[in-house]
């Protein structure tokens, strides 16, 4: 079995598991399934292996489609391991906030775990901060707007060193994003 092959099972095999954990769930501001934020995040995935290697892509391109059902969802650690084996079980788990720390802490101490995994696991975090630079919801005030736009800045010094494609990508979006929006206010 060639490794295009094995890719693409395993890209069917996640997709439909979260196609059927995110079953309910809608995008955000939104009436379009949230299946959407989860094909955005796997194409810019798809797309940074076509410039650069990594050592596992199947790693790469299921935690990037299952990287929100730990958090978002009722699948478990024990599940996804069953299904999805140890490393890519892990790499989720590591993208997945701690719902027990407090708001203001969840991001960094998430963070440090990506940063402890391989590679391709602070990949899938810098794609889904590109997907999610979309126009702001219309409660948010420019502060909120501002503090969305450092978190990003945050997870481009942490994570920007794994991959310069994603790193430019992000770079771009936030530049984009900071002159569209960050002017807003309440
Ligand atoms: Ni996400």
């Amino acid at each position: 079995m060639n490794g295009s092959y094995q890719l693409q099972i395993g890209y069917n095999t996640a997709w439909h598991f979260a196609a059927k954990a995110h079953k309910d769930q809608k995008l955000p501001g939104s009436d379009l399934p949230y299946l959407v934020h989860i094909g955005w995040v796997a194409g810019e995935i798809l797309i940074a292996l076509r410039h650069e290697s990594v050592s596992d892509s199947t790693l790469a391109v299921q935690c990037a489609i299952l990287h929100d059902v730990l958090e978002d969802t009722a699948v478990d650690y024990d599940t996804l391991c069953k299904e999805f084996g140890r490393k890519v079980a892990d790499g989720v788990a590591a993208l997945t906030k701690d719902a027990a720390l407090p708001k203001d802490q969840r991001m960094r101490d998430s963070l440090e775990r990506i940063c402890a995994m391989p590679k391709e696991i602070g990949m899938v975090k810098l794609a889904d901060r590109i997907a999610n630079l979309r126009p702001p919801p219309g409660f948010w005030d420019g502060r909120r707007i501002g503090e969305y736009a450092d978190e990003a800045q945050l997870i481009l010094d942490k994570l920007g060193p794994v991959s310069p494609y994603l790193r430019q990508r992000l770079e771009i979006k936030l530049m984009e994003y900071r002159a569209k929006f960050s002017n807003q206010s309440a």
